[in-house]
């Protein structure tokens, strides 16, 4: 299971092509960007003050933090595994 994991690699999304320098966002992909990226609060730009920053929890190269959290499901142990 984990050497098949290691096979399953993205690294050709519109992101990773923008990050290479061989693409460009759109307008509109571009404002999403800068939300995530928390560039929009408040700059001179306009958004949101305060707005989201999604990359504090998510971030580069795989949007993660290789943390786990408890998301406020049921534990493991009491759910009937029928499969
Ligand atoms: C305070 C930390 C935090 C912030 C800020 C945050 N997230 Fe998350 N996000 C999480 C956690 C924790 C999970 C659950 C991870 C899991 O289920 O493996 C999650 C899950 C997700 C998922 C589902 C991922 C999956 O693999 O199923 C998406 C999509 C997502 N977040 C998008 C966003 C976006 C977009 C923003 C900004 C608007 C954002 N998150 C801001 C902590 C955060």
């Amino acid at each position: 299971m984990e050497a098949f994991l290691f096979t399953v690699v993205f690294d050709d999304s519109k992101f990773d092509r923008v990050q290479a320098g061989t693409a460009i966002f759109t307008d509109s992909e571009e404002r999403g960007r800068r939300i995530f990226f928390g560039q929009n609060q408040g700059g001179p730009g306009g958004g949101p003050v305060g707005g989201p920053s999604c990359v504090r929890c998510h971030g580069d190269p795989n949007f993660d933090n290789n943390q786990h959290f408890n998301i406020g499901l049921d534990d493991v142990g009491s759910i009937t595994d029928l499969g």
